[in-house]
């Protein structure tokens, strides 16, 4: 694969497609064991993960359901902190076992702030599928269920990453070219 342009910056190939898919499989191997009876619910948190949720999600060959979600964050007009709000999730998750897929955490603020208001819908079980993680950027604790890729602190484009709204389409990952 040879590296890409996007707008300003350069990308160097980081994972090929063959060791992405590779590794969803893994995952998904897991998740069919483990979950099989368990009627689980994804829910996938858009844009990011829609390629890794697709992929993930044709490798479950138990009954699952999947839902799509979207995260927004702003600023409460008398709270200092972000506050997150799901827009899209009208399943009950009382009850039911539930798998968030996420592309990647990086700092864990999204889910940080945001798995909280899932635990109180009061679901049998709460787990996460990320296909990356930068534990070097971390500054909050969140702990992953189903890890795709551990991955240093470097700005990644592809499989449903993007730069400045492009990239997602690429079906391999790529990193930031620096210097
Ligand atoms: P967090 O709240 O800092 O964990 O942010 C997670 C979100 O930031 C991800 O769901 C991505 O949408 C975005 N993000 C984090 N790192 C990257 C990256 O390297 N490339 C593209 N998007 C990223
Ligand atoms: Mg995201």
């Amino acid at each position: 694969m040879p590296p890409i342009q996007v707008n300003d910056k350069k990308f160097s190939p980081y994972i090929s497609a063959a060791k992405i898919n590779n590794r969803i499989n893994e995952l998904a191997a897991e998740i069919n064991t483990e979950y099989d009876g368990k009627r689980p619910l994804f829910i996938a948190i858009l844009n990011g993960s829609f390629m890794f949720a697709a992929d993930l999600f044709k490798a479950i060959k138990i009954d699952a359901e999947i839902c799509f979600i979207k995260l927004a964050s702003y600023k409460g007009t008398r709270s200092t902190g972000n506050v997150i709000t799901s827009i899209g999730l009208d399943e009950p998750l009382k009850d039911r076992h539930v798998i968030i897929i996420e592309d990647i955490v990086d700092t864990g603020t999204t889910l940080h702030k945001f798995l909280p208001q899932l635990h109180i819908l009061q679901p049998a079980s709460l787990k996460i599928a990320a296909l990356l993680h930068k534990p070097e950027a971390l500054k909050y604790p969140v702990a992953i269920d189903y890890l795709g890729f551990t991955v240093p602190n470097i700005f990644l484009l592809g499989f449903g990453l993007d730069y400045d709204g492009l990239g997602r389409n690429l079906p391999e990952i790529y990193q930031l070219t620096v210097g």
